[in-house]
């Protein structure tokens, strides 16, 4: 699905524009994967673990906008991808389709804005207009202000996976689970 792109005012009152990708973000969209993975030790790649192909991220654009049950918001700033969030089925069984799970991102030097707040609530709009009864989560447990802000927005911790996350170096960190009811 996509949305109606709309300018939101951030915290600092700052404009952000939130709106559906295109096949021209696919560029930008993998340059933003691989910078992020390297700013920040909360997502499940290293630095280089970005493995998508042009012509991969595309496709995943266009599903990502022509599917019913999947959404990918971008927030641009200063005319660049400053976030993304989606949301995807947990699985295709009758049983599941009640349960999507999320992800965002949000580059560094657009941290404590409120972008990942305005990402989240068109996360929950648009989940709710899917027919989706819950959005679920995962993230590592020192990862205090992801976990505060998805608790703020009604998220509950529902179990965790100890040692879920293993680094280069060879230390481990749980991964939480969370759940939010539509
Ligand atoms: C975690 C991340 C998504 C947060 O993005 P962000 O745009 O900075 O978040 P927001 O500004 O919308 O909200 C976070 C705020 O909600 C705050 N918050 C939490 N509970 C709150 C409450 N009860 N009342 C008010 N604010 C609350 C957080 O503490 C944080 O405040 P701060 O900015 O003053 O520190 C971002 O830092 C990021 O992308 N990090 C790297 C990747 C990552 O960790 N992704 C999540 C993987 S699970």
């Amino acid at each position: 699905m996509i949305i109606t792109s709309q300018t939101v005012a951030l915290r600092d009152g700052r404009a952000c524009l939130l709106r559906s990708p295109t096949r021209r973000d696919a560029q930008p969209l993998l340059d933003f994967l691989a910078q992020t993975a390297g700013e920040t030790s909360y997502l499940l790649r290293e630095p280089g673990e970005v493995g998508y192909t042009l012509a991969q991220e595309r496709d995943f654009i266009q599903t990502s906008n022509t599917a019913e049950n999947r959404l990918m918001v971008l927030a641009e700033m200063d005319g660049t991808i400053a976030a993304n969030a989606s949301f995807w089925p947990v699985g295709v069984f009758a049983r599941v389709r009640h349960r999507c799970e999320m992800g965002v991102v949000v580059r560094r030097p657009y941290w404590h804005l409120g972008v990942a707040s305005v990402l989240l609530e068109q996360l929950f709009k648009g989940a709710t207009a899917c027919g989706y009864r819950q959005m679920e989560l995962t993230a590592v447990a020192t990862n205090a202000r992801a976990l505060a802000l998805y608790e703020h927005l009604g998220f509950q911790r529902a179990g965790a996976v100890p040692n879920g996350i293993r680094y280069a170096d060879g230390s481990c960190a749980d991964e939480i689970i969370m759940v939010k009811q539509l």
